[in-house]
């Protein structure tokens, strides 16, 4: 039987908490004994900064550039307000998105039918709804250079940033879309300004040029304006959408709005593949950060961390059918109407982190 590494690093805040009901889907999937995973866990973030004066260790970057996958929680707060800049939780998580080369980040909009209304949109646009973002992460106008503010002659300043894009860069990203496509409704649609960019060009070039490899997956090219258009016009026209890292930005928070709560919304991140063992490095994690807030309480919804986990079997392990399954369960325990609070209607009755992964469990149960 296959095995599966996975590295989970919980963090602070209400990481642990969450990750701890992801650990509950492993031990479940490990006793019906069809998957065996082989579960390691480190410490990231403020528990790593506590434990060792740095929020992460070269043995734990050491773990994660080996695991088959890393599953992340949240990090950061206020406890660590004090703490030097390069050594603050935060670097932990920017340390390993750089170590891992992750250039790819997916943000799926999976639109639970029974929280359409938490949903910025009318029922009937997003009830359904399945599609998953494709962004660069790593090059565009966030890190070209020159980037720069300087003073002209005259005494007047200019700002510059600069969007640059390779071959390269845009072909790698481009597969990313094309091999997930192949594994969902098989479509792509790729957001650039071909009409005002360079690099909208180069785009537009390079993605059709890698569609050759992918016959069976549908290519449109859509402009990224008309793209944030038809996000809030009809959103169910999309499965796969792939764009540069500012599109990216800006189309993947339009996206989120689309599907309700912070506590729902997970993510991966994905780098290169490694030449020897053909493994593609990957991070998954949850979009919400580590809500000091409600920290400690058991109040956090677990089900953004529980959906990274089922992007981790569908995107990392190939288990597209048991990824199915958890998003399936999740789908149930919404339909039964268990919410923690952060999803309730006002005046609802809510329930707690550990009662919604028991939910999750118990669906499992039922459903095989
Ligand atoms: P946040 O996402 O932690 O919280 C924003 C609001 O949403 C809070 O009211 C919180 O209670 C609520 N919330 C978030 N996740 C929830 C969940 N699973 N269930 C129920 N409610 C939830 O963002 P905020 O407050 O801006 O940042 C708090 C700390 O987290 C900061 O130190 C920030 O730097 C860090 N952060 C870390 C991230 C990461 O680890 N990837 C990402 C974003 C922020
Ligand atoms: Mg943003």
């Amino acid at each position: 039987m296959t095995s599966y590494n996975l590295l989970i690093l919980p963090g602070d805040g209400i990481g642990p908490e969450v990750a701890g009901e992801v650990e509950k889907l492993v031990a479940w999937f490990s006793n019906r004994g069809t998957v065996r995973f082989e579960v390691e866990k480190d410490l990231v973030g403020g528990a790593a900064y506590d434990a060792s004066g740095l929020p992460i260790t070269d043995e734990t970057m050491q773990r994660a550039l080996s695991a088959d996958a890393v599953l992340f929680g949240a990090v950061g707060g206020p406890k660590w307000d004090g703490v030097a800049y390069d050594v603050r939780p935060e670097a932990g998580l920017l340390r390993l998105r750089k170590d891992l080369g992750l250039f790819a980040n997916l943000r799926p909009a999976i639109c639970y039918p029974a929280l359409a209304e938490a949903s910025a949109l009318k029922r009937e646009y997003v009830d359904g709804l399945n599609l998953v973002i494709v962004r660069e992460l790593t090059g565009g106008v966030y890190f070209g250079e020159p980037k720069e503010v300087v003073t002209l002659e005259n005494g007047e300043k200019r700002a510059v940033d600069t969007q640059i894009y390779t071959t390269h860069e845009i072909e790698r990203i481009a597969r990313v879309a094309f091999e997930l496509a192949r594994r969902r409704q098989g479509r792509v649609a790729s957001a650039e300004k071909r009409n005002v960019m360079k690099t909208g060009v180069l785009w537009h070039q390079v993605v059709s040029e890698v569609h050759k490899d992918y016959p069976d997956v549908a290519l449109e090219h859509i402009l990224a304006d008309n793209c944030g258009m038809q996000l809030v016009r009809n959103p169910k026209q999309f499965d796969v959408i792939v764009t540069d890292n500012l599109f990216g930005d800006l189309l993947s928070d339009v996206a989120a709005m689309l599907t309700g709560s912070l506590g729902m919304l997970p993510s991966a991140s994905l780098g290169a593949e490694d030449l020897v063992t053909g493994k593609r490095r990957a991070l998954y994690e949850p979009v919400h950060g580590s809500a000091p807030d409600i920290a400690g309480q058991g109040l956090a919804n677990p089900l953004a961390m529980i959906g990274s986990f089922a992007m981790a079997l569908r995107y990392s392990f190939g288990l597209v059918q048991e990824a199915d399954l958890v998003e399936k369960a999740v789908a149930n325990v919404l339909a039964a109407g268990v919410r923690t609070k952060d999803i309730a209607a006002p005046g609802a009755p809510t329930v707690g982190t550990a009662e919604v992964g028991d939910a999750v469990i118990r669906e499992l149960d039922a459903l095989t």
